[in-house]
């Protein structure tokens, strides 16, 4: 109900002190909207924190003046590591909690591991009021590589052995585990992860339904990766593509829980709603400092 294009028209409160009353009074009189840009919440990756998104934060206020941003300050660096179904009740006190003084809405912008957490929160949570739910570079649909994140949590580990490590109890406490995808070990990863394959609704679940309609209440689904990304493996994984059991990459549309639509990706897609944007040239720890990602992938999608 704008009658004016945000993004032309800073806040009344800004127009109030550079503007004077008066522009205040015509906007009133004109009946136009109050408050222009939906507030941000920034979920960050593994061994990162609200720090590394100083820069994103930066960004936001430039182009939007007045945008609330909130980078939530939980399990951040090495409590990264803590299980996802260990952080995401706590994230999820701090997002209802900026939702309920947003009558409006919000949008959510998730970073690396931080998409899969944001994922869980949309789907199990009835009655949010997401928006935009933009994923930066998150495996989206798994991880499987050998790259320095690896090394850093299993030190010499293959990535083919480190399904011995994941799937099973103990494995699962560790959140690099929790989506883990061995494309040869199907079967164990199916029955061994207990939070990948039930927010992709490959394994059947009592709340599956439920999950789903709490997925589909986001209006946009905007997804940001590429291939010089070098820790999201295969890179694909950032637009829900994942290696087959040939290791090649089979993309978002010819994948299983996209083809029986088993999450609501594929309803989202067929809406319309479901926006790729791919970069090369930006390595993993990048993308949130990159103001051409930004203006190209985010920009418009926050107001
Ligand atoms: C923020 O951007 C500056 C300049 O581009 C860069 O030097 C710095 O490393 C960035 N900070 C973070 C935390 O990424
Ligand atoms: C994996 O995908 C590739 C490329 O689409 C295909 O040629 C290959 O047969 C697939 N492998 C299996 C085991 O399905
Ligand atoms: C920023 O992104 C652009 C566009 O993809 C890319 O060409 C460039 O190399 C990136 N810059 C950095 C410092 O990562």
């Amino acid at each position: 109900n704008c009658a004016i294009d945000p993004p032309q028209l800073p806040c009344p409160r800004v127009a109030v002190g550079s503007h004077g009353p008066l522009l205040l009074l015509l906007l009133l009189v004109e009946g136009v909207c109050v408050d222009s840009y939906k507030p941000v919440i920034i979920v960050h990756g593994i061994f990162d924190g609200p720090q590394q998104f100083q820069n994103l934060s930066r960004f936001i206020k430039k182009v939007h003046p007045g945008t609330e941003v909130t980078v939530i300050d939980l399990y951040d660096d090495l409590l990264s590591l803590q299980p996802l179904w260990k952080q995401v009740p706590d994230f999820r006190q701090s997002f209802n909690s900026i939702m309920k003084n947003a009558p409006d809405g919000v949008h959510l912008l998730c970073f690396s591991q931080g998409g899969l957490i944001c994922r869980a929160l949309l789907s199990t949570t009835s009655n949010h009021n997401v928006h935009t739910f933009i994923s930066l570079s998150s495996p989206l649909a798994g991880q499987y590589g050998d790259t320095d994140y690896l090394q850093k949590v299993f030190h010499k580990t293959l990535k083919k052995n480190v399904h011995f490590i994941c799937y099973n109890k103990f494995g699962q406490k560790v959140s690099i585990c929790d989506y883990w995808n061995d494309p040869h070990q199907r079967r164990s990863y199916l029955r061994n992860n207990i939070f990948l394959p039930l927010l992709n609704g490959e394994r059947p679940h009592r709340d599956m339904k439920a999950w789903r309609e709490n997925f589909l209440q986001i209006k946009k689904l905007v997804l940001v990766g590429g291939p010089d990304d070098g820790v999201i493996t295969p890179w694909q994984s950032s637009h829900f593509g994942f290696y087959n059991s040939s290791e090649n990459v089979v993309e978002m549309q010819n994948q299983e829980f996209y083809l029986n639509d088993a999450f609501g990706l594929k309803t989202l897609d067929q809406r319309g709603d479901v926006v790729a944007c791919v970069h090369s040239g930006v390595k993993h720890t990048t993308w949130h400092s990159n103001f051409t990602v930004f203006r190209n992938c985010m920009e418009k999608w926050l107001t």
